[in-house]
């Protein structure tokens, strides 16, 4: 991205990614970074030379905001598998059934490339239209070699071709395709001898994740994935503990995940194996409100032991075809309780962490990218508490204020 000229930012009310400022701060960017931050009544005359200057008039300034989770790119979509699951079907059954996610792979692979990039390219519009500035992107609908690639190619391109931060993701053990029907094993050495190899090699993919899950893959399977990844030099994620508890958010901690995802059937071994790895637990109320799931995940227990809370919009066409932070935010309060502050950090600083960039986005701070938003009021809690409102004024990523 561009480097934009010298701005100072005055007036704004700032929540930095972990807490509110209790007074109206000015904040400096250079060369698409934070340059510095001061409390506006010690703003002086000489501070403010050589910068251009843009009054934000007290409204709320947050970082931009950070989906960690995501299967934008896809074919297709299960509007049909929707109205089936109001009229009583579980999402396990049409799985078992041959729907659910190999229903998108059929779609994913019959597809372009051309055409998964315009269709995720509309998906990525309304998150950042909603105040995304970095957006991670998972494959997971290929299921062979080519196909996950492609997506991966297609979700490399969306970061370049779009003002937005992209981080990628192989979820090659998503789910297991036909062509290796009871051989979940076999399946799994292609996935780690082949599809992390290349992915790695053309530098098509950050990290690496998984579904641990009895309707996709065992715990000893996902910990042979996240050998391979590791020795590739990949970071590592799962999903875990969504439907039942496999232990697998544990492994995955053990291995030294970034994040689990989900974890809902998490209990308070699986918590502290997270406090004590340092993974951070990244919450998806889109999926659980779709399923209409009732095991909340465990909050309390993560608050008790200090394991960092990421939120994230989950966005797919199964469970969660949703293409809003703003609204996670809301269900975050509602659904899980969480407090208006704990749901911001969520798509903010810990969001940054879930995907190991905390030392780049997700907080307003003195060499971090210069990735915020303004919105249309003063009051953080706001985001959370109203759907559809407050308005996003300005998104600005690397310092430059890009379209909404
Ligand atoms: O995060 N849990 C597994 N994967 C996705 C759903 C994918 C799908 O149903 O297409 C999820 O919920
Ligand atoms: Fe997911």
């Amino acid at each position: 991205m561009d480097q934009s000229s010298p701005c100072l930012w005055v007036n704004a009310s700032l929540f930095d990614g972990l807490n509110g400022a209790a007074e109206p701060m000015a904040v400096a960017v250079q060369e698409g970074r934070i340059a510095w931050l001061k409390p506006m009544s010690e703003l002086n005359a000489a501070d403010q030379s050589g910068f251009e200057c843009i009054d934000a008039k007290g409204a709320l300034m947050t970082p931009g905001l950070i989906d960690c989770h995501t299967h934008l790119v896809f074919g297709g979509n299960r509007a049909g598998e929707f109205e089936a699951r109001l009229e009583g079907a579980s999402y396990q059954d049409i799985a078992r059934a041959g729907g659910g996610i190999i229903s998108t792979v059929r779609a994913t692979r019959t597809a372009s490339e051309d055409e998964l990039f315009e269709s995720a390219k509309t998906r990525l519009q309304a998150l950042m239209a909603d105040g995304a500035t970095t957006v991670e992107i998972k494959s997971g609908y290929g299921l062979d070699l080519e196909n996950e690639l492609k997506m991966l190619r297609v979700a490399r391109r969306l970061g370049r071709e779009l003002p937005v931060r992209v981080v990628t993701t192989l979820l090659g053990a998503h789910a297991l395709p036909p062509e290796y029907k009871d051989d979940a094993d076999g399946y799994i050495s292609l996935v780690c001898n082949q599809m992390i190899p290349a992915a790695a090699a053309e530098g098509l993919a950050d990290a690496v994740d998984v579904f641990c899950e009895h309707i996709a893959f065992s715990v000893e399977q996902c910990e042979r994935v996240y050998t391979a990844a590791k020795a590739h030099g990949l970071a590592i994620k799962g999903h875990t503990e969504q439907l039942s508890n496999l232990g697998g958010s544990a492994a995955a901690a053990r291995a030294g995940a970034l994040s689990v995802d989900h974890i809902e059937y998490l209990d308070e071994a699986g918590v502290k194996a997270l406090a004590e790895a340092g993974t951070v637990a990244t919450l998806l109320p889109g999926a659980f409100y779709m399923l209409r799931e009732t095991q909340l995940p465990p909050i309390e227990l993560l608050r008790r032991y200090g394991v960092p809370m990421a939120l994230a919009t989950d966005a797919n066409p199964g469970t969660s075809p949703i293409f809003s932070l703003k609204l996670m935010l809301n269900m975050a309060c509602t659904l899980f309780r969480l407090t208006p502050i704990e749901a911001l950090r969520g798509v903010t600083a810990h969001g940054a962490r879930a995907l190991g960039l905390q030392e780049e986005v997700g907080r307003i701070a003195p060499g971090l990218q210069a990735d915020f938003c303004l919105w249309d009021t003063t009051n953080p809690a706001e985001l959370a508490y109203s759907v559809g409102l407050p308005r996003l004024t300005h998104r600005v990523v690397a310092g430059m204020v890009a379209e909404k």
